[in-house]
């Protein structure tokens, strides 16, 4: 028999090992970006069309690259940044195994131009599944010009394997915020499609993380900074207040390297302790500077996971020293945080439940929206119809009492008559069927007690709500879309630069669902109108927390973009507790309940009521 084994081509060993470095454009861009600021640039730019699919060109104005280092520069496990094992263990640098580029050009055709400055002429390169197509000297500006093109040209599976434009701009932005909020004394700007997005202009940390995560945190930061011989921790900690539903806006960063470590986010979380209510997560753009030695990067292929050669002593630091910065700037915890501010400065939690409000809500949108019967999500009872000739037989006996029921099982004749409905969906519309003229109770603002025939249910007011408009909604998306109301006064948002990637993304889906929004401008929107449900004056708080909460269940790959997006207008838009309801209210919140699919949880499996049957109340008090 033949030798069987082969040593690959380069080009396929080269993508081969292109797939752990190179999975996805945004990858591509933290690579070209990370070489930028490791030549020493004071400017990049980044240039991409369609989410980089097509495009990612960085521009920096760096040290640039002699003629062989550029030729160089494309080959595996070429590198200027380590040359022995024990560099391995004091890098300053971002990169240090040689692999990007050459991963680059195994997926993608590269286009580099570099020249140093000291030089007159540059270098021009085109490179094309991982084979040198051109190499010639040409005139270009000091620094590195690098296009990378048609990500993936070569390996189908992986370009079909790409999310859509949206998606993939956003984790391109994710990248570039990364990179950026590290490097603020570094120019950085990102342009797509011809539209710039970001322009970061240099300066301290402080403006960098306005510029990046809007200014709303000018008078919101509290800076952190503790040094010792072992190791510093400095930055920035939102104050509680500030506190948000999506843990989007945390940034760890080992020696200026973007890191994910759900142990050191741990510290932070203990250090804000009971400031912050249980699920809200605060900003924090932190930088642990310490020995290189002390540390272990070279764990996973993106270098976003490190390993601490004394990991508690790292936790302990950063958690005494975020409680050190809270503590100094007087935060106590005596505040009431459990509540969003934006939430708490709405009228249903500011002001008193007085009579004047509760005919204000009796008359309000929300409301209405209960119960006018043209609204196209309107959806017309069936269950009183078909229970009638069943109530015709009941009512003249008179005695409309729960406590009966169970007792008119045992009666043989309405057991015949059960059985003629069918027993199980009589039962079943039973419990879904209010008494006639039944008076419903609030309970500390949040259960409503509802007595049915069988029984009563203690219904949670807000979540029962969020099951109810997740069926509108999902009715809305798969057919007609929910009436909009158009704003007497639209109003603009301005929104972050990542913010506005994802609003960008959502306008047609918030469409479906009633939401009229424009591009206005640089990361400004006008809202046009929204659902009927929505009060006039608070749309712009209601996009704001819906796209935080679309944030929340982004990383929730399991639903579509549209379901995540009917998700979170729901949860978002439902009463919540501590509002009081008037009675009318409280009886088509029940009503609507009842007609829901599936009535008994939220979305995501929360119960919606707890139910207490006649029969066992009579057992619980010894019947
Ligand atoms: N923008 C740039 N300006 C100047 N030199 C560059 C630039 N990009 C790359 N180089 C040179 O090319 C070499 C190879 O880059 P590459 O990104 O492939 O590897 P690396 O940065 O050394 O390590 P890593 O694979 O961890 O990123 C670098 O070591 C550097 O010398
Ligand atoms: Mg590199």
């Amino acid at each position: 028999m033949p030798d069987i084994i082969q040593l690959l081509p380069d080009n396929i060993a080269n993508q081969i090992a292109a797939g752990e470095v190179i999975q996805r454009p945004a990858s591509a861009v933290k690579e070209l970006l990370e070489n930028a600021v490791d030549a020493g640039a004071t400017e990049i730019k980044l240039i991409v069309t369609d989410a980089g699919k097509n495009l990612i060109q960085v521009v920096d104005n760096g040290k640039g690259m002699s003629e062989t280092d550029a030729r160089m520069s494309l080959e595996r496990h070429a590198t200027s940044k380590i040359s022995s094992i024990e560099d391995l263990f004091r890098i300053k640098t971002m990169g240090f195994r040689g692999e990007a580029l050459a991963s680059i050009a195994a997926v993608a055709q590269v286009e580099l131009k570099t020249r140093k400055a000291d030089e007159e002429l540059g270098t021009c390169l085109d490179v094309e599944n991982s084979i040198v197509k051109k190499q010639e000297p040409c005139g270009t500006a000091a620094g590195t010009n690098i296009c990378v093109k048609n990500l993936f040209f070569n390996v189908p599976a992986r370009r079909n394997f790409l999310k859509s434009n949206a998606a993939e701009m956003r984790h391109i932005v994710d990248e570039f915020i990364r990179v950026a909020m590290a490097f603020p004394q570094i120019f950085f700007s990102l342009t797509s499609n011809g539209q710039q997005v970001f322009h970061l202009e240099p300066g301290s940390l402080k403006q960098r993380i306005l510029q990046i995560l809007g200014t709303s945190y000018s008078s919101k930061l509290v800076s952190v900074n503790e040094n010792t011989d072992y190791m510093n921790v400095s930055g920035f900690a939102g104050k509680p207040d500030t506190a948000k539903k999506t843990r989007g806006e945390q940034y760890f960063f080992v020696n200026n390297r973007f890191i994910k470590s759900a142990y050191l986010n741990h510290a932070v979380m203990n250090a804000f302790d009971d400031m912050i209510a249980k699920d809200s997560f605060p900003m924090y753009v932190l930088f642990i500077d310490l020995d290189p030695s002390q540390l272990d990067i070279n764990v996973h292929p993106t270098k976003q996971e490190i390993k601490f050669e004394d990991e508690k002593i790292v936790y302990a630091f950063v958690q005494a020293a975020v409680k050190h910065a809270l503590a100094q700037f007087s935060i106590a915890p005596s505040l009431d945080f459990s509540l969003n501010a934006d939430i708490q400065q709405m009228e249903a939690i500011s002001k008193p439940a007085n009579e004047e409000r509760l005919e204000a809500i009796a008359s309000s949108n929300l409301f209405k929206t209960f119960t006018q019967k043209n609204q196209a999500h309107k959806i017309e009872g069936t269950s009183r119809i078909e229970l009638k000739h069943w109530k015709d037989f009941y009512e003249p006996a008179s005695q409309p009492l729960p406590s009966d029921i169970g007792s008119i099982t045992e009666n043989g004749k309405i057991d015949q008559e059960l059985e003629y409905t069918g027993y199980s969906s009589l039962k079943q519309e039973l419990k879904f069927c209010l008494l006639p003229d039944a008076v419903l109770v609030q309970l500390h603002q949040t259960y409503i007690i509802t007595p049915t025939f069988e029984g009563f249910l203690l219904v949670h007011q807000q979540q029962a709500h969020e099951r109810i408009l997740y069926e509108r909604y999902s009715e809305a998306a798969n057919g007609k879309q929910m009436p909009t109301q158009r704003s007497l006064f639209p109003s603009a948002i301005e929104l972050s630069a990542a913010d506005s990637v994802l609003m960008q993304e959502l306008l047609p889906e918030l469409k479906v669902l009633g939401y009229l929004i424009e591009p206005f401008g640089t990361n400004t929107y006008v809202i046009q109108g929204t659902p009927a449900d929505i009060l006039q004056g608070n749309e712009k708080i209601v996009i704001e927390l819906l796209l935080e909460q679309y944030k929340h269940f982004a990383s929730d790959i399991k639903f579509s973009k549209r379901e995540r997006l009917i998700r979170c207008v729901a949860k978002q838009q439902a009463i919540k507790s501590g509002k009081a309801l008037a009675q009318k209210e409280m009886t088509v919140l029940a009503e609507e309940l009842f007609r829901c699919k599936v009535p008994n949880v939220t979305p995501n499996g929360s119960p919606t009521y707890l139910e207490f049957k006649g029969d066992y109340l009579e057992r619980m008090f010894g019947k």
